[in-house]
Order: structure tokens, then C-alpha cells, then sequence
């Protein structure tokens, strides 16, 4: 639970209010002026409408310059950026043929394998020349290559569950299984920070749909408890089935999902279990296994395992993992694997040639290094930022670090002051987030070195004076000596 200090939320709320104000002023004098100028829509209703067309318009068009910012490069600790202009008032951004060399502190590359690697790349190369880039078929046509097949034993055995199906997008791997799970006379109780992948397969599956309170199993044990006292609506006939949706880390808040007491209640109350373990998958557990490792979780208590390939193993896709029966339902029902073009070969290549280096199976011990990095890094990391006076969410080990900015006006200046300084932060506002905490967010790579962090920290510091996020006092005597942040 997010505490807004007062005086913070009564100026964010004032500084909305302003833009949502003027906005609607500018709204009104450009629909007399569209009605003076004959320049209406013939009969047609406006195409798109509502709050959220007001709120790109008037708020995020102004800002835009800040998000979806073109690179050049691969998304390793350091990567180019695309530099960008506008005429307009940020209305539109002519891309340029300048480049900025920044540190990479947005990309979700935690184990450092989104760039070139020794083992993986070559052999992605290989699969390139042998495969291509595309099935162009679905799996159950032409688009099961070998490679697809070797893809879902390794995820399977990586993850600890008897067999998994593999999918192009990790989106998609939510979206399109939920409603083939689940259907009407069912019940979906899913975290209230769930990622929005799982809110629309969770709507599209016609199920029911409560929400208990973020990571807290007293709010999800008193939701089921009422949930079967009451039955499905009007009916009340018991319902079909009920599964619990988590996260093992949440991607806006860094947080770990507290596993063993909701698995707990899951079995008291005999409702199934559907973990996303997106960004706990590789990034952490002694040997990259994710959240059941980390937190001494047997995989067997867990019914629906998801995972995605496009953080930890620097690939695209996704993946179900769980019972030979569940995974052979899949296959024969879900639609993005029936009618859906497979996932692209080289990426199958990648992920499985990832998962070797994590396991050591590649003859080094390469792995076991990222995997100490990637935690040594995040910790580091998080622990200075706190020492510094930010408001950072989530918890130790998890490389996903947000820092709240709240106040509107705060997005781009922070995020604009870190880049002229070569430093790309990634900052989320809403929908992503809900209005009033808005914040930065720092994804720690095992790629990191220590000057990387060393030279983000500093930075970080500047700015964070500069725009006035600090909003807790720094921890005395243990950073900033001769301008420079110390590190024990
Ligand atoms: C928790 C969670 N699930 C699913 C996804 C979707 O995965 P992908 O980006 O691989 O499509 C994301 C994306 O970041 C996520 O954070």
C-alpha cells in the first residue's frame, strides 16, 4: 500500500486539475471553431471518445517526447538513442539521424541477454539460416520445427512441471489461455495489480471476476470465503471452479508476490492457482527457477505456471507450464495455438540456448555469475536509493525498482533531465498506473558493472534534487563525499 505524503497528493491532484481544466477550454474553442468552419463529421460519431482520448490529447500528447523513444541498438547496459524534435508542441516527433549513447536502465534484460552473447547468438544465427525468421504457419500445420518441440521439454524441466506449451507473445500467453480455462459459472479471483494482459483473458473468458487487495492473503481468504458462502449470481449454485491469480514479481511495484500464505488459502478453500511469473522467471531463485525457488515454494502446489521469454532470456513469447493432461488440453483448444503462426525459430534458439548458460549446460559457469550480478546489482542499487531519500517500492532481490514521482509535471522533468545527462529511465504514468503515482522505473540488468551503477546513482541523485522527489531525508554520513555517492 502506497502512503502519499499530503501536501504531495494535494499538488498532484491541483496540478491535474489545472491540465484537465485548460484542457477542457482548448476542447471547447476548437469545437466552436470545428462548427464555424463547417469542419464536422457529416454524421458520423467521433471515432474515438471519452476521458482517455482528453487524456492522450491534452495531457500525454505534451509529454510524449518521453515515452516510445526510438533506439538503435540492442537493449544491452549501454544502447543508442534515436534523438527526436518537434514543430508542434510535441504533437508530432521527427526522428533525426543522431544518436545518444545512454546507460540502459529501462530494458527488462535482466540476466544480460538481450545483447550479443557467446553461446546464444551464434546459435541463434544458426537457427536464422536453417529455419528463417518465420514458420509462417501455425503450430498445428507447418510450424512445429524441432526446435519448438525441444523449446517446450527445456521450459518444462527449467520451470519444474511436467510439460508446457510455447506461445510467440507473452500477452498473448494470458490473454488467450484464461479463456480457455476458464468460462461462465467460474470464478476468477485476481490480484488488484495483476498486469493487464491478465485483466483482459480474465474479462474475455466470461468468468466472473473479483479482485482482492494487493498481496494480501487475509483480503483474498475473506473474498473466498464470501465468494462461496454466496455461490455464482442469482443462481446461487456453487461455482463451476475458482482460480486465484498472481504475479511472482509485479511489474510496476518490484514487488515479490507472497506465495506460500496465498497457496495456502488456495488449498484450503480448493481453488486452483495461476502464477505469472514474467518477471521472476530467470531473474531470481538460487538457479534463475523464479519465485518458487526463492521463496521455497514447491512447483506441484502451483496448478498454472505462465512465464515470458522477453525479460530474463532476451527473447519474445511465453509460456504455460503444468500437468501432461492440462498442457494436452491446450494444445487441442487454445486458439493462439491453433490458429496463430508459431514462435519465430531464432527466438525458440534463443530462449533454449539461454536457459543452457543459466543451468551451466553450456560448460561455463557463466550463469551462476548473472545470477549473483543480477541480485548483488539490484541490491546494491535499491539500498543506495533508499540511503538517498527516494520513495523506492518493491522488495530486496527483485531487480524491478520504481521510484515515485507522483506530481504530473515531475514525469517529464525527470525523465528528460536523466537523458540529457545519458541516463534512459523509463517513467509510467496512468493507465498504466493509477493517476496519483506516477513513478520511474529502474530495471536492474546482471550487465550492469559497478561504474554503470556508480554513474546512474549520481545521476539519479542530481536530478532527483533537481526535480524534487527526494521525499525522505538522506540517510546521514553514508552517500554523497566530495560529489561523489559512496559504496560500501
Ligand atoms: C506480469 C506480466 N505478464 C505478461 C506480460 C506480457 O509479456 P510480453 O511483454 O512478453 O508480451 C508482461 C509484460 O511486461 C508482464 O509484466
Amino acid at each position: 500500500m502506497i502512503a502519499i505524503p499530503y501536501l504531495t497528493a494535494l499538488t498532484t491532484y491541483f496540478s491535474y486539475g489545472l491540465l484537465f481544466v485548460f484542457g477542457q477550454i482548448r476542447d471547447l474553442f476548437s469545437k466552436i471553431f470545428d462548427w464555424w468552419s463547417s469542419n464536422n463529421l457529416q454524421g458520423y460519431a467521433p471515432i474515438c471518445l471519452g476521458l482517455e482520448d482528453f487524456y492522450i490529447r491534452r495531457l500525454y500528447l505534451r509529454i510524449q517526447d518521453c515515452f516510445g523513444r526510438p533506439i538503435s541498438s540492442a537493449p544491452d547496459a549501454w544502447f543508442d538513442i534515436v534523438e527526436r524534435y518537434s514543430n508542434d508542441n510535441n504533437k508530432t516527433l521527427i526522428r533525426t539521424s543522431k544518436l545518444t549513447r545512454c546507460l540502459n536502465l529501462g530494458s527488462y534484460n535482466y540476466l544480460g541477454f538481450a545483447a550479443a552473447d557467446e553461446y546464444c547468438t551464434p546459435r541463434a544465427i544458426q537457427s536464422l539460416k536453417k529455419y528463417s525468421a518465420s514458420t509462417c504457419s501455425s503450430r498445428v500445420y507447418g510450424g512445429t520445427t524441432v526446435l519448438h518441440n525441444d523449446l517446450e521439454e527445456s521450459v518444462a524441466k527449467f520451470v519444474g512441471k511436467p510439460a508446457a506449451i510455447v506461445f510467440g507473445m507473452g500477452y498473448v500467453t494470458n490473454s488467450a489461455i484464461l479463456p480457455v480455462l476458464m468460462g461462465k459459472g467460474d470464478l476468477i479471483i485476481s490480484d488488484s495489480l495483476n498486469h493487464n494482459s491478465i485483466v483482459n483473458g480474465a474479462r474475455g473468458s466470461g468468468a466472473t471476476i473479483r479482485v482482492f487487495q494487493h498481496n494480501t492473503s487475509s483480503h483474498l481468504e475473506e473474498v473466498l470465503r464470501e465468494q462461496i458462502a454466496e455461490g455464482q449470481p442469482r443462481t446461487h449454485r456453487p461455482w463451476k471452479k475458482i482460480m486465484v491469480i498472481v504475479e511472482g514479481i509485479y511489474s510496476m511495484e518490484g514487488e515479490i508476490g507472497k506465495l506460500p500464505e496465498i497457496l495456502a488459502i488456495c488449498k484450503k478453500y480448493k481453488a486452483y492457482t495461476y502464477l505469472d511469473e514474467a518477471h521472476s522467471i530467470g531473474a531470481v531463485g538460487k538457479t534463475g527457477r523464479g519465485v518458487c525457488e526463492l521463496l521455497g515454494v514447491d512447483t506441484a502446489d502451483v496448478d498454472v505456471m505462465m512465464g515470458t521469454f522477453t525479460k530474463s532470456f532476451g527473447s519474445c513469447g511465453g509460456y504455460i507450464a503444468g500437468s501432461k493432461e492440462l498442457i494436452q488440453y491446450l494444445k487441442y483448444t487454445c486458439p493462439a495455438h491453433l490458429y496463430a503462426t508459431s514462435i519465430s525459430p531464432p527466438a525458440a534458439e534463443q530462449i533454449i540456448s539461454a536457459i543452457r548458460v543459466i543451468l551451466g549446460e553450456d560448460g561455463s559457469s557463466r550463469g551462476a555469475q548473472k545470477l549473483a550480478r543480477i541480485r548483488e546489482n539490484s541490491n546494491f542499487f535499491r539500498s543506495a536509493l533508499q540511503k538517498m531519500g527516494f520513495e523506492v517500492l518493491g522488495d530486496n532481490d527483485s531487480p524491478v525498482m520504481p521510484i515515485m514521482l507522483y506530481n504530473p509535471a515531475k514525469i517529464p522533468a525527470f525523465s528528460r533531465e536523466c537523458l540529457k545527462q545519458n541516463v534512459a529511465i523509463v517513467t509510467v504514468a496512468f493507465p498504466a498506473t493509477p493517476l496519483l503515482l506516477a513513478r520511474a522505473r529502474i530495471c536492474i540488468s546482471a550487465s550492469h558493472s559497478k561504474e554503470d551503477l556508480i554513474k546512474a546513482l549520481e545521476v539519479i541523485s542530481r536530478v532527483g534534487d533537481l526535480v524534487g522527489i527526494k521525499y525522505f531525508p538522506a540517510e546521514p554520513n553514508k552517500q554523497q563525499q566530495d560529489g561523489r555517492v559512496k559504496l560500501e
